[in-house]
């Protein structure tokens, strides 16, 4: 049983190694009593009140609360703020009622005075060790009602001395994992430009030195891909107070009578160390959040032209491009941004998505058959939520962008941002994009997002409404591709927000892989995969092999720009045209290998062994395993202090199998075990040297 009540009063959620209990407390307060592994003996929570620590304290302020409210004695930040239209601010509740259907429980608060409820909804995934929580807020009454914050979750962790990780990310440099302590004030991660953004992620990982084998981590990620905030914050030095959800700054929501707002999900889990938790993340989005039709398929291998071409496409040189990428053993040929009406450069075209035909005079149509002739699928880029003002949209709808009626709209990269809140925009969007892939054989889209939100004000919206445009443009992009996803079932959907800018668990059930980063330097990549990989999925990590040495200035083997990129989804960005027979030979041979690898890159379990170290000539090096297989990558910066060998004790395989493998062409045979606790040494050296070995169990 997932669900366990005691009394009506205290309740179990048990996965199958974790428990999390909840108990309405004398006072009427709905508190967190637990959190951890799994627990089954519901009565040892029968006496469960709150003991505050200090005599001298509101006790609102000190309780673990499940949904603490703006207002009473609370002085930390709290989960919820309403607002009446005779000025109060606050919820005072009872519990009205609490509902168990199979997985789900419901608890629902009720104001004392007004005609608000509050439903804490909570859903167990007893297989992937997973808890959901989510809250719907209904306006039972005539009145309006104005929501000024709502978070998705509250939890509480007893005691101190939690560390929080999380990522320190920018343009080209996302997923930069980093960890600090929750000591004094509020650690808080948030997004303010309208998408997830690149900076931090809406998550939290709490922990208190957890390695990547040991260690309790406790971490939730938010389905969500705009504002977004999170807070850890020491309450009276007795918990850390954890809150999640869609960001208040700028937010407002009014609920006419009867009306209701649903806030995103977070998914919560907890696990022994950081792989645990990779794990138990990646089952749970395979198993619960990924588009099903592909969630248990490797992706293709792809080639795009972007790098190599930028604007300057046309029929003939992608033909010739196609041609090349079909004998390299491409299955994906993708045509970049640039291929639509007026798209030279960036300060045009943008939400005009027909063809141009001075680059396609005959449109797309041959390009497509060529590719599919070549035995390719064909993909397609886009940016929908974009306009540029030498457009034929915006010239026909200049009040279609976010704007405030008496300032100048800033642009980034010569662009305005659609009004998403307004139904009209998204239904011409759909008509125009729905035409696209109708009347071209499309088999992949990856919709880009390029650029921030500003001035979200609303040519649609009332100005009270002006401060629910961050929220409703996400809801605005959902009901986009979701219509999309409908209509054009067999389309593969990458995610893409001028690199990594929209990864999170809201965009992963919308979409079927993520666009890591715009740095393809291999040395930032493997820093940017190694923190991407900590809360998402490898199957979701577009990475590709290319010569970018345009954004550091520096050059690498191919070997190295290759292994780095099969570490993930493969794919080949490389100019092809301006590589030699050498080359493509090479590349040839990366594709060839990656194929046969990729079912236990993609679908199998993820080891971080080893991390590059600033200042040392350390390793990096990342292992995979499914079934009886497993697959090592390696790779050193710079070898230094005469260290040819490095010792490398791999993880997760049986330890009583015996497995193949060779390095360097010769052939060796270790149990599991001596894989794991002796380990191999491997010869690395130089600048940028890189390995990848295979590994085979004996039937
Ligand atoms: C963004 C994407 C790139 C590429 C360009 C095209 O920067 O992240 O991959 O698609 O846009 O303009």
């Amino acid at each position: 049983m997932p669900i366990v009540n005691l009394e009506d009063r205290v309740f179990l959620l048990s996965t199958r190694d974790m428990s999390y209990v909840v108990y309405i407390e004398r006072g009427g307060a709905l508190c967190g009593a637990y959190w951890g592994p799994r627990m089954d003996r519901i009565e040892d929570f029968a006496d469960a009140i709150w003991l505050p620590r200090c005599a001298n304290a509101p006790s609102a302020q000190y309780m673990m609360e499940e949904c603490s409210a703006f207002g009473n004695m609370r002085f930390k930040e709290t989960s919820l703020k309403l607002c009446h239209p005779d000025g109060t601010r606050d919820f005072r509740y009872t519990v009205e009622y609490k509902s168990v259907e199979g997985d789900t429980l419901t608890i629902a608060l009720r104001d004392v005075h007004y005609p608000v409820r509050v439903k804490l909804c909570y859903r167990v995934y007893e297989q992937e060790n997973i808890l959901e929580k989510w809250r719907v807020v209904e306006n039972l009454g005539g009145a309006p009602v104005r929501l000024d914050r709502v978070y998705s979750g509250e939890f509480g962790l007893d005691g101190m001395g939690w560390q929080s990780l999380n990522y320190n990310g920018h343009w080209a440099g996302e997923f930069q994992a980093c960890s600090e302590e929750v000591a004094c004030g509020k650690v808080t991660y948030e997004s303010l430009r309208g998408n997830t953004g690149h900076a931090h992620a809406p998550a939290f990982v709490l922990h208190q030195g957890a390695t990547e084998d040991s260690g309790d981590v406790f971490f939730g990620m938010l389905a969500w891909s705009g504002n977004f905030k999170v807070v850890a914050q020491p309450v009276e030095r007795q918990y850390v107070s954890l809150l999640i959800g869609v960001n208040d700054t700028d937010f407002a929501v009014t609920l006419g009578g009867g009306e209701a707002f649903t806030t995103p999900s977070v998914y919560a889990g907890y696990a022994q160390g950081f792989t645990a938790m990779t794990h138990a993340l990646t089952d749970f989005a395979r198993a619960r959040i990924m588009p099903r039709r592909l969630a248990d398929a490797p992706l293709p291998v792809l080639y795009n032209a972007w790098e190599a071409v930028e604007f300057h496409v046309n029929e003939t040189e992608q033909m010739r491009l196609a041609e090349v990428a079909a004998q390299l053993g491409v299955e994906l040929f993708v045509v970049d941004d640039g291929w639509f009406k007026g798209r030279n450069g960036d300060a045009a075209g943008l939400g005009d998505w027909v063809v141009d035909r001075n680059k396609f005079p005959r449109g797309l149509g041959p390009l497509i058959e060529h590719v599919k002739r070549l035995g390719m699928r064909f993909g397609l880029w886009i940016e929908p939520e974009m306009v540029n003002e030498d457009s034929d949209l915006y010239r026909a709808h200049p009040e279609w962008v976010y704007r405030y009626e008496n300032r100048p709209v800033l642009t980034f990269r010569n662009q305005y941002m659609l009004d998403m809140t307004n139904l009209d925009v998204v239904q011409y969007l759909f008509g125009m994009l729905d035409a696209l892939l109708r009347e071209n054989d499309i088999a992949y889209v990856k919709w880009d997002m390029n650029r921030y939100a500003s001035e979200a004000g609303s040519s649609a919206l009332a100005a009270a409404d002006y401060p629910s445009i961050w929220y409703r443009h996400v809801e605005g992009v959902y009901a986009l591709i979701r219509r999309l996803r409908e209509a054009h079932p067999e389309v593969e959907w990458e995610c893409c927000s001028s690199g990594g800018g929209r990864v999170d668990y809201g965009a992963m059930a919308f979409f079927d892989e993520f666009w890591t980063s715009d740095n393809t330097d291999p040395l930032d990549r493997l820093s940017i995969q190694w923190g991407y990989s900590l809360l998402y999925p490898v199957r979701y990590m577009r990475a590709w092999l290319t010569s970018g040495g345009a954004l550091n200035g520096r050059g690498f083997p191919m070997a190295f720009y290759a292994h780095a990129a099969m570490c993930g989804a493969f794919g080949i960005g490389r100019d092809l045209n301006a590589a030699s027979e050498g080359e493509l030979a090479e590349m040839a041979g990366y594709v060839a290998e990656y194929k046969r690898l990729r079912d236990v890159v993609q679908l199998g379990k993820l080891y971080r062994l080893a991390r590059f170290e600033a200042g040392r000539d350390s390793l990096c090096a990342v292992q995979y395993v499914k079934d009886g297989r497993s697959v090592l990558f390696a790779f050193l910066q710079a070898g230094g202090f005469a260290r040819p060998y490095h010792r490398l004790r791999l993880k997760g395989l049986a330890e009583g199998g015996i497995y193949n493998y060779a390095i360097d062409g010769e052939t060796h045979k270790k149990s599991g075990a001596w894989l794991m606790r002796h380990g191999i040494d491997l010869k690395l050296q130089g600048a940028y040297a890189s390995r990848v070995i295979e590994f085979e169990r004996e039937a």
